[in-house]
């Protein structure tokens, strides 16, 4: 799918009919922390640590977005 400039991902992915547990949409409460198996994060939120930001394995999709073309992440 694609996320449009003007949405969250989280917004995106609720667009295409898909449920993630989520709380505060700010990125401070780590429950719609989503693993990701391909791609990197342009990490927003202020969950994650540094190191776990670099190993781009898992995001906040509420507040975090692409940071390449493609993301792919296990819904
Ligand atoms: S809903 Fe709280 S970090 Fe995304």
């Amino acid at each position: 799918m694609n996320v449009p400039p003007d949405a969250s991902m989280l917004e995106a992915i609720e667009e295409a009919g898909i449920k993630v547990p989520t709380s505060c949409r700010e990125g401070t409460c780590g429950t719609c922390e989503t693993d990701v198996l391909e791609g990197v994060v342009d990490h927003r939120d202020s969950v994650l640590t540094l190191e776990e930001q670099a190993a781009h394995d898992t995001m906040m999709v509420c507040v975090s977005r692409a940071a390449c073309p493609r993301l792919v992440l296990d819904l």
